[in-house]
């Protein structure tokens, strides 16, 4: 077997097939995730709320998201591996988000990067454009863009046009500018369904949806809020699961076993001659 590449996502899209796509964090999940049939795995800048106890996404460092790659690498087979760029280890300079864009395919075994970029952002746009010159996939992310939280002042819904929303026009005209540039597809967050499906239809590129509607080519969600793991579950996101009270009532009843001597039990302990365990 091997990994989904970008012209089999393609033959996806225009048979109209719905993309599927969701985060993992670490090599157990994302091999679970992998053989249940998804199409691709992103290792989020999300893992800094998610899976390493930040507040946002703003603390994650390249080291960090370079080795959960390398984790999650490790046991996907047939996904295509897509990780996020972390705030700043791009933009900074060209040279620079190349060399970091690099290191996520050479040392971690990625397939691709994602990267935000603000509306009408004209420095990712350039260095995306150098990176798919160089070879190295770029999926894009507008709309609502978590590394850029601060300036916007709060997770707003996109595409309304007001002070804390910019206009549909700017996501659509801001697409079409990564489509150029050359991305293989574009993530949108948080966007109102209505600039979902416009820029669905302004790009030739698979648009992939979280909280931005119908109207798009495929949808990824966060692992955790889907396995209901740790906190709340959010409009944009459903939850299939519920793993926190999986796990608590597994670790009540280990703690009880213990205490009141049920465990270990005889078929628990090694025999001192018998050598088949
Ligand atoms: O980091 C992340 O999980 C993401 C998804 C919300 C698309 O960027």
């Amino acid at each position: 077997m091997s990994r989904l590449s970008i012209p089999e996502l393609y033959e996806k899209y225009e048979s109209n097939e719905p993309l599927t796509m969701l985060t993992a964090y670490d090599a157990p999940i994302a091999g679970q995730v992998d053989t249940s049939g998804i199409d691709m795995i992103l290792v989020g800048d999300s893992a800094g709320d998610n899976h390493l106890g930040y507040d946002s996404t703003l603390p994650v460092t390249l080291e960090e998201a370079l080795s959960l790659t390398a984790a999650v690498n490790r046991t996907v087979e047939n996904a295509m591996l897509i990780s996020d760029l972390p705030f700043l280890s791009y933009g900074t300079s060209i040279e620079e988000s190349v060399k970091n864009a690099g290191r996520f395919l050479k040392e971690a075994g990625a397939d691709a990067v994602k990267l935000e970029t603000a509306p009408y952002g004209e420095t990712t746009i350039e260095i995306i454009d150098r990176l798919t010159e160089l070879g190295i996939p770029v999926q894009g992310h507008i709309g609502l863009t978590p590394q850029r939280m601060n300036q916007i002042g709060g997770g707003y819904v996109q595409g309304r046009g007001h002070d804390t929303s910019v206009t549909l026009e700017a996501i659509v005209d801001t697409a079409t500018q990564l489509e150029e540039a050359g991305v293989f597809s574009i993530v949108l967050e948080a966007v109102t369904e209505e600039t979902g499906k416009q820029v669905t239809e302004a790009v030739d590129v698979p648009t992939i949806g979280i909280g931005s509607g119908r109207y798009v080519d495929g949808q990824v969600l966060v692992i955790t809020d889907v396995l209901g793991l740790g906190g709340d579950s959010l409009k944009l996101s459903k939850q299939y699961a519920n793993l926190d009270s999986i796990i608590e009532e597994a670790v009540k009843t280990y703690t009880k076993e213990v205490r009141e001597g049920t465990f270990p039990a005889r078929e628990n302990v090694y025999d001192p001659i018998d050598k088949s365990d």
